[in-house]
């Protein structure tokens, strides 16, 4: 067992020379920027909480590929913020608002591949699957997020399919964490089944509560501009509900064709959408749904040994402010 203080220094550690390329410039820099305005770093956490449940102790072969993680993670965001319009990340202008639609695509992308050069330091008994686990739940993450756009656009989402939706764009990468953590110590099969599932039902919960924050959220502490999903027509959960619960689905439908060209539009659409919200009682549901999905994980991984470790990483995860 590897003790927290040791897991905390190493993600302290892990980009304290990211190692990423000087030139060309406006290629790079996006890179170094995105790491330096930080970020929870939850999934190299997570991997390294599940090594350490079975080892004594960190070397690269774990920490590169957990720092992989992070990158391919970043990756994604900087690709996200374009498709979300969005203008704020981790409290600073996202990457497109800095350096333009063109040169946030082309960073993204070598910041993908830079994932994978971290994620070769794994062990060669091993590079296989976590190759393959890496690469089925990169693609994954795409399918995900591409539904994630096509439900914008449809009146109407089940909560069935908007959990297929975060699983997919949320979950699986923190499912991966979680096993490739256990697929690096070496764990049993069984052992790592049970972290992929216990690290896929937390990155439901997670996406649950990311949600729950675009609306109810503080906007300093979230890092992220409150009501951008609304904005976006997005079927998040909170929205998703209230297609289920609400008795006026007309009224619903009206707000959701509501205008959204400038701040004032935008802020009235917010404003009359988490009205909604509020009169539905979501919030409460919302939170209620997080603390249930954050139980089934952790019934997912009862008994494993050093299952303490676990339970702190979840509490900490769901209780979420930013
Ligand atoms: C944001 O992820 C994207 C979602 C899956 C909701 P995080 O909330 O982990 O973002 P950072 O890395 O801490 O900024
Ligand atoms: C992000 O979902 C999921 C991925 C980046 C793959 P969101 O679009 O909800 O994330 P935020 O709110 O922009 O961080
Ligand atoms: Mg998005
Ligand atoms: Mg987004
Ligand atoms: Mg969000």
């Amino acid at each position: 067992m590897i003790d927290k203080k040791t897991i905390d220094r190493a993600i302290d550690l892990m980009f304290e020379d990211v190692g990423f390329k000087e030139e060309p410039a406006d290629l790079y820099a996006p890179l170094r920027y995105m790491i330096r305005i930080g970020g929870k770093r939850i999934r190299p956490r997570l991997c390294l909480t599940a090594y350490s449940l079975f080892r004594d102790s960190l070397d690269e072969s774990v920490i590169q590929p957990a720092a992989a993680l992070e990158v391919f993670h970043s990756f994604t965001l900087i690709h996200d913020d374009i498709m979300d319009k969005s203008e704020k990340r981790r409290g600073q202008p996202t990457v497109w608002t800095k350096w333009g639609d063109d040169e946030a695509i082309l960073s993204g992308d070598v910041m993908c591949i830079e994932a994978f050069r971290r994620l070769a330091f794994a062990p060669a008994a091993v590079l296989p699957e976590v190759l393959a686990l890496f690469t089925d739940t990169a693609a994954s993450v795409c399918e995900g997020q591409q539904l994630d756009m096509d439900y914008e656009k449809l009146s109407d989402v089940t909560m069935d399919r908007y959990m297929e939706m975060i699983g997919l764009k949320t979950a699986v990468l923190l499912a991966c964490s979680a096993k490739m953590g256990a697929v690096l110590a070496g764990a049993s099969t069984e052992n790592a089944g049970k972290l992929y599932d216990y690290g896929y039902l937390l990155g439901l919960a997670f996406q649950v509560a990311d949600d729950y924050l675009d609306v109810y959220g503080d906007e300093k502490l979230f890092g992220k501009p409150i009501g951008g999903d609304i904005v976006n027509n997005k079927k998040s959960w909170m929205l998703t509900r209230a297609l289920e619960k609400t008795s006026d689905r007309d009224g619903l439908r009206r707000i959701l064709a509501l205008p959204v060209e400038n701040v004032e539009q935008r802020l009235s659409k917010i404003a009359a959408m988490k009205a909604v919200y509020d009169s539905l009682e979501l919030a409460d549901e919302a939170k209620n749904a997080i603390g249930s999905i954050t139980a089934d994980a952790l019934e997912a991984v009862s008994g494993m040994q050093g299952y303490g470790a676990l339970e702190s990483y979840a509490f900490k995860l769901v209780g979420r402010v930013k």
